[in-house]
Parts: C-alpha cells; sequence; structure tokens
C-alpha cells in the first residue's frame, strides 16, 4: 500500500541520459567515432556485433546508425536543459563522450573543442541551479580503443582512462559534485560489447577477459576516486551497477541457492570490489563456474592495494525490472529484460518489451544494497520504455508511464521508510532518445517526446508529454503529489 513519502529536502530529483544516446555530432567538432557509432539501429543490434566476422566496421550502406544523430542534443542543449528546468530538475545526469574529449583515445592532449561542448553543457544546468551529475564513462569508449587496443581487457585502457577522466575532474570539480565512474559495470556479466567493447572477434566469448576488463576497470575507478579526492575530499564519487532484483522460483532449496549464487555473481560482485574495497569470498567459485583460471588473471599487489585505497563514495543503480532464478524445472516460460532475461514471474505484468515490471523490487533492492553496505544510495535510471502516441494535437497521453513512475516512487518512499540512505532519483531517458538494447528511437521514456522515429526521420521537435507537468508537481511537492 502506498506510504506517505518521506523524501529529505534537497532529495536530488532529476533525470538521466547518457551522451552516446542523445548527443548525436558524432563526428563535428574534432569528435573520434565510439563504439556506440558502430553499432546498427534495430532489434537485430546485438546479434549483429555477436556475430564471428563483426570487427567494429561502420558501414553506412548497409546500416542505419542512429546514435549518428541521437536527438540532436548537441545542437538542441539549451532548449532541452530549459525543459529539464521547467519541470524543477535539481539535478541532471549525463555522461561525457570520451572520443568528444579523446577522439582516439590514445591521443596526450584533449580536444579543447570536445571540452568547449561540456563548459557550456555544464554552465546551462548551473544556470538554472540544476546540479550536473556526471557518468565519466556510458557503455561507449572511443573505437579505436575497441579496435586498436581490444576493449578493456587491455590492460592499457587504465591509462587512458586516467588521463581522461584527470582532465575532466580537473576543469569540473568546482561545478559538478557528483559522478559516477562507470555505467552499470556488471552487465558485462551478459553482455560486454557496450560497457567493456567486447565482442567475439576481441575476446568476447572467454570469460577471462571479461573478468580481466572487470578488473581493469575497477583500478581505473579507484583512479579516478583517487583524482577526484585529492581535489576535494568531498566530491561524492560512485560506482553504478545494473540492479535486478531476483527471486527463486520456488521454495526449492535447489532454486534458493541457485538465486543467492546469481545475486551474488550479478548484483553483488561488483558492488563487493567497488564499495569494500576487495573481491568477494565468492570470487573463487564464481572464476571456477565460468572456466576461469584465476592464474590467468593480471593482478598485481598495487592493485589490490588501490581498490582498498580508493572505494566508492555512493551507490548508483538502474533499476527497472526483476527476475526469476529457476534451475530446477524445464519448460518454463521465459521473459525478456534489460540485458538479462529469465524465468517469467506469473505475479507481474511486463512492458511492451516484455520486460518485467515490480516496484516491490525496488524497495527489495534498496534494502539489500542498503544492509550491506550502509552507504548512500542513488536511483540513477528508472523508467518504462514504452510506444507513444502523438495525437494531431500534439500531446502524448501516456498515463501508462505516470502510474509505472508512481508505483517506484511509492516503493521509494518506502525503502526510505525502512531506513534507507537514498539521495535522489533520476529516471531514465527524461527526453527520449536512442534505446541502448535495440537502437530504436520508438522505445520512449521521456517526459519529452523527440519528434523522430527509427530511421531517424522527423524534426527533432520536442514535445512534453503528460507525464512532463505531472513529475512538475512531484518534484515541486518533494515527492508527496503523487
Ligand atoms: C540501461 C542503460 O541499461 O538502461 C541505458 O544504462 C539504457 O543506457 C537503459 O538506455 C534502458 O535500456 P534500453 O535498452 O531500453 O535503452
Amino acid at each position: 500500500s502506498p506510504t506517505t513519502p518521506v523524501f529529505s529536502k534537497d532529495f536530488l530529483w532529476g533525470g538521466a541520459t547518457a551522451a552516446n544516446q542523445l548527443e548525436g555530432a558524432w563526428n563535428q567538432a574534432g569528435k573520434g567515432p565510439s563504439i556506440a557509432d558502430a553499432l546498427p539501429g534495430g532489434n537485430e543490434r546485438f546479434a549483429i556485433a555477436s556475430q564471428p566476422e563483426f570487427n567494429w566496421q561502420i558501414d553506412e550502406d548497409k546500416y542505419h546508425y542512429p546514435n549518428h544523430r541521437g536527438i540532436e542534443h548537441y545542437q538542441h542543449f539549451k532548449e532541452d536543459i530549459k525543459l529539464f528546468a521547467e519541470m524543477g530538475f535539481r539535478c541532471y545526469r549525463f555522461s561525457i563522450a570520451w572520443a568528444r574529449i579523446f577522439p582516439q583515445g590514445d591521443e596526450i592532449e584533449p580536444n579543447k573543442a570536445g571540452l568547449k561542448f561540456y563548459d557550456q553543457l555544464i554552465d546551462e544546468c548551473l544556470k538554472y541551479q540544476i546540479k550536473p551529475v556526471i557518468t565519466i564513462s556510458h557503455y561507449e569508449m572511443p573505437l579505436n580503443l575497441a579496435k586498436k587496443y581490444g576493449g578493456w581487457k587491455n590492460r592499457q585502457l587504465i591509462l587512458f582512462y586516467e588521463r581522461f577522466a584527470k582532465v575532466v575532474l580537473e576543469r569540473y570539480y568546482q561545478k559538478v559534485h557528483y559522478w559516477m565512474t562507470f555505467n552499470e559495470i556488471n552487465s558485462a556479466f551478459h553482455f560486454p560489447v557496450m560497457s567493456q567493447g567486447l565482442v567475439p572477434s576481441n575476446g568476447a566469448k572467454d570469460f577471462t577477459n571479461i573478468v580481466q576488463a572487470w578488473h581493469n576497470q575497477f583500478v581505473a575507478s579507484s583512479l579516478a576516486v583517487k583524482i577526484g579526492h585529492r581535489l576535494n575530499s568531498d566530491l561524492q564519487i560512485g560506482c553504478m551497477v545494473l540492479y535486478a532484483t531476483s527471486y527463486a522460483y520456488d521454495a526449492d532449496p535447489r532454486n534458493q541457492l541457485a538465486n543467492l549464487q546469481q545475486m551474488q555473481d550479478f548484483n553483488f560482485f561488483c558492488t563487493d570490489v567497488q564499495v569494500r574495497g576487495e573481491y568477494p569470498s565468492s570470487t573463487g567459485r564464481m572464476l571456477q563456474a565460468h572456466g576461469v583460471d584465476p592464474q590467468k588473471l593480471k593482478i598485481t599487489e598495487e592493485d589490490l592495494q588501490l581498490l582498498k585505497d580508493y572505494p566508492v563514495d555512493y551507490i548508483g543503480f538502474s533499476y527497472y525490472m526483476s527476475t526469476v532464478t529457476d534451475v530446477t524445472h524445464q519448460d518454463v516460460a521465459t521473459s525478456a529484460g534489460n540485458l538479462i532475461g529469465g524465468v517469467s514471474n506469473p505475479f507481474l505484468k511486463t512492458s511492451d518489451w516484455g520486460w518485467q515490471v515490480d516496484p516491490t523490487g525496488l524497495r527489495i533492492a534498496l534494502n539489500q544494497l542498503y544492509d550491506r553496505y550502509q552507504k548512500p544510495l542513488f536511483v540513477v535510471e528508472n523508467g518504462l520504455g514504452a510506444f507513444d502516441k502523438l495525437t494531431a494535437d500534439n500531446q502524448v497521453h501516456d498515463n501508462y508511464r505516470i502510474d509505472y513512475l508512481r508505483r517506484h516512487i511509492q516503493a521509494m518512499a518506502g525503502a526510505v521508510a525502512d531506513g534507507v540512505d537514498l539521495m535522489g532519483y533520476t529516471p531514465w531517458g527524461c527526453i527520449d532518445l536512442v534505446s541502448a538494447s535495440t537502437g530504436q528511437m520508438s522505445k520512449r521514456y521521456g517526459f519529452i517526446y523527440v519528434d523522430l522515429d527509427d530511421q531517424g526521420q522527423g524534426s527533432s521537435n520536442r514535445i512534453p508529454k503528460d507525464s512532463f507537468y505531472w513529475y512538475q508537481k512531484v518534484v515541486q511537492s518533494n515527492g508527496s503529489k503523487l
């Protein structure tokens, strides 16, 4: 049942996006191509990237690449931030396109024109007292780092990321208080394409590479924390994971055990390292289950010390849906999901894309994470990808989205009442943008409709949806008018 909202008065209400999914201008002002620019649009995007011959080639004759145009935020950012301000955003989570700052990734000097864009973007936010929340790396890296260096499994990427993080932290630390080092770092468990730059042709099939890439990212993340805290020890630098609350199918102890292990390996492995500063005791079991020989991993004593010395300050996470673990039945119905599928839960309804909608799962997630780590939590992504219909008089009546968000905010309120320290809430794709998993525009999350279709055709006009006016009231009332 709904709980009376209890959000702190400085609760960070806002919205979230990622550079590669909205900026467009993929080859302007010195920007290099990123791995996201090499992913075709459509449901088959991962299937294409999983073919053995795929090696990050961009073939514009054959495929449509929606991230190239995005929603032209690069040109429209002032208009977009103004709309966010109209909704009353107190913060705005966005990412910095690595390839705008280091076009090939391995340069020594940054691209000044790229930095200039973020100077303007940040100042535009501050003009409206919107606090920027920056993801340093959100599902992209300069394409060259995937092609020439083989993605994150290569240790040299630590140095390149450190250089990138240093440039942006030094430039913006006085204006930006909240940071995250890597988006959904754990998603590589199933899909190492976007977060690690790994496809079958450069090693994605071997879990050793995924674990090595994680280790390199953990070290890189700690280096960013080190740089940030030296600049200002108050900076809040978080990790970011894809959290999918997972239930055992039934009380069969075998399903319970499998679910426990699933929760540990998928939801907690990365946060254990990034928050506690050391590998969890379950690491050996997980490596063994995936045929990884620990001797093959390159992990130094200095690395382990760095992880220990520079853990993150808070836990950012995305939450869209829950999953079910079942190892004892065959022929059970399955469902799709946020990079992970699973068994269908008969108690839940699904979104247009088959994701199982479960607000209570968010309350469970918040409790599980807070009980385990006692660190502030930040729900930095949540939302409903749905088909929207623009009416003849330019309106979008998206009450299904309002209903989804309302129920998740009620769940957060419940968790706060449970004692969880929750910093804020930035629903995903606060303005319609290109979907990460399917490269579609028609999978819309926004409070603001963007007139573009899956082929990138349209005026790119911005049109507030009904949810825009609803969220405005939610923020104004600090979550009490839902
Ligand atoms: C998260 C990502 O997985 O979910 C975002 O951090 C992504 O980049 C979002 O867009 C929604 O997923 P999708 O595939 O519907 O865009």
